[in-house]
């Protein structure tokens, strides 16, 4: 039986046509002479109605039509009576694919607290919630590969597995087929990874920046888009375990060229999204308003979803340095009066508070920040010549503080390696990443977006684990 997504159906079917639509049953309502069943198939966020008379159907079909069963429905699509939907399908034929015991089935036709729907991660795709999360997710996704398309960029793919920690945070998690309980061990007592799969010590990539550095140094511009792996014990609405980062790393472009990347191809995704994704980003921006109804005033956001998409869209995001926010940021209120966690001075790493103090309450603009210390950023980044200061920037958004992280990087051999043994990390280790210098350097830069983070912003959702279908985070791997 050929069939019409719901989708198509309620945007294209001409009135008086027979279709066929198969789905999710979201709710049955009988009235006096009728019965009528909303079906959502994934396609979009709107259900399509099913109107049978009172009696039409076999009572044995009937009692099987419940929330969470699945159905194949063919009928004519008339004018619908009622308010709420324009059409709805005249039912001819039910078929019962599968039923769902409404005594087991836990999706009820009610609002489902967000931690609850994170236990029942396989089935919570079935709600308007997840389902809208789940296409604006894609079609950020999409947005992404079509405009490194349209820019020149080529798609890498870096390794997954990896012996080298770029961000050298040793945040790894290890890929081995050694035995856990009795590994071979050296004659010094440790575990002798010689033995294990790859003659080495490997783990899950943290980041494909240093690979994804010498494709631009033959390709020009690249990017990857892939998941990323960090075995951080952080416990936070945006930390995830294993995430999903862009990182686009292009030859011949400085610092400067660098942001001016970042800040347009960030807004152009989300300008894609709200484009295409009209109906669910209504929907979630209701969501938000419902959800900002239960919290005090003061904490309630000046803007809605959709307004505030079109804010980032439409102005300049603001750029200044480390230091110069450093200066606001020990002059600010909450500095002043304490209410800060944690200390802010010239060469502390930023916390969100402060990061979110800039642009929700200072600038209330996205923000860049450059030329961090370097004692607070990774060993790949170009120095300054001030000798102090890195050519790092960093992109944060309201609400979610950094969603981007990137610098020009280190093109000059002899400051690259004096710079890794100041970290201890051994130059031959990299010898390959250093051949770039050895070999045709060139100034360079790149950056990486936190995909889940950039789909948290688009969404207005608050918590990391909800804009991912199976999100991984500490003692968490169920699904
Ligand atoms: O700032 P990060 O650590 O930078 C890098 O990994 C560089 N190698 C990127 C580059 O220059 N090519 O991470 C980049 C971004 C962050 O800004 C954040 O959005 C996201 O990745 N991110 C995470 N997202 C979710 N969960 C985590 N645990 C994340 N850690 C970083
Ligand atoms: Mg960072």
């Amino acid at each position: 039986m050929s069939y019409l997504p719901i989708q198509q159906v309620l945007k294209q079917a001409p009135v008086g046509t027979d279709v066929t639509i198969k789905g999710w049953v979201r709710t049955k309502r009988e009235s006096k002479n009728a019965v009528f069943v909303a079906i959502n198939d994934g396609s979009t966020i709107h259900n399509i109605q099913a109107v049978a008379e009172t009696g039409q159907l076999a009572e044995d079909t009937l009692k099987l039509i419940t929330t969470g069963a699945c159905v194949a429905i063919t009928g004519q699509l008339v004018e619908s009576q009622g308010a709420g939907q324009a059409v709805e399908v005249k039912i001819a034929n039910v078929q019962i694919y599968g039923s769902a015991d409404p005594e087991k089935y836990p999706l009820q036709p009610k609002r489902h607290s967000l931690e609850f729907l994170r236990e029942i991660a396989h089935l919570r795709p079935r709600t308007n919630t997840f389902s809208a999360i789940l296409r604006v997710r894609h079609a950020l996704a999409f947005a992404v590969h079509q405009y490194f398309n349209d820019n020149g960029f080529y798609y890498l793919n870096t390794p997954i597995i990896t012996a080298s920690d770029a961000e050298g945070a040793g945040e790894m998690f290890r890929v081995t087929t050694l035995d856990a309980i009795k590994p071979p061990l050296t004659e010094e007592g440790k575990v002798d990874y010689s033995q294990d799969f790859f003659g080495r010590e490997t783990n899950l990539t943290v980041s494909g920046q240093l690979e994804g550095e010498l494709g631009a140094m033959a390709l020009g511009k690249i990017y990857t888009f892939g998941p990323t792996f960090r075995a951080e014990n952080s416990n936070t609405t945006r930390h995830l375990a294993e995430f999903w980062m862009i990182e686009p790393e292009m030859a011949f472009h400085e610092l400067e060229d660098n942001m001016n990347l970042a800040e347009d191809f960030v807004k152009t995704v989300i300008r894609y999204a709200v484009q295409h994704c009209a109906d669910d980003l209504a929907f979630l921006d209701n969501r938000l308003k419902e959800e900002e109804k239960t919290r005090k005033k003061e904490e309630q956001s000046e803007m809605g979803l959709l307004e505030k998409l079109q804010f980032v869209i439409s102005n300049e995001f603001v750029r200044l340095t480390y230091t110069e926010a450093i200066d606001i940021l020990v002059n600010s209120k909450p500095a002043k009066k304490g209410q800060f966690q944690y200390e802010v001075k010239w060469g502390v790493d930023l916390q969100s508070e402060h990061e979110r103090y800039l642009v929700e309450k200072h600038f209330k603009k996205p923000v860049i920040l450059t030329n961090y210390p370097r004692e607070i950023k990774a060993f790949y980044m170009k120095q300054d010549a001030d000798g102090k200061t890195v050519r790092a920037m960093d992109v944060l958004f309201p609400g979610i503080g950094e969603i981007i992280g990137g610098s020009q990087r280190e093109d000059d051999l002899d400051k690259l390696v004096a710079r890794m043994q100041e970290v201890g990390i051994e130059p031959e280790a990299l010898w390959w990443y250093l051949d770039t210098r050895r070999f045709g350097s060139a100034p360079h830069a790149g950056f990486g977006l936190g995909f889940e983070r950039l789909v948290l912003f688009v969404t207005g959702m608050g918590n990391i684990r909800d804009v991912i279908p199976f999100p991984r985070a500490p003692k968490s791997a169920e699904f």
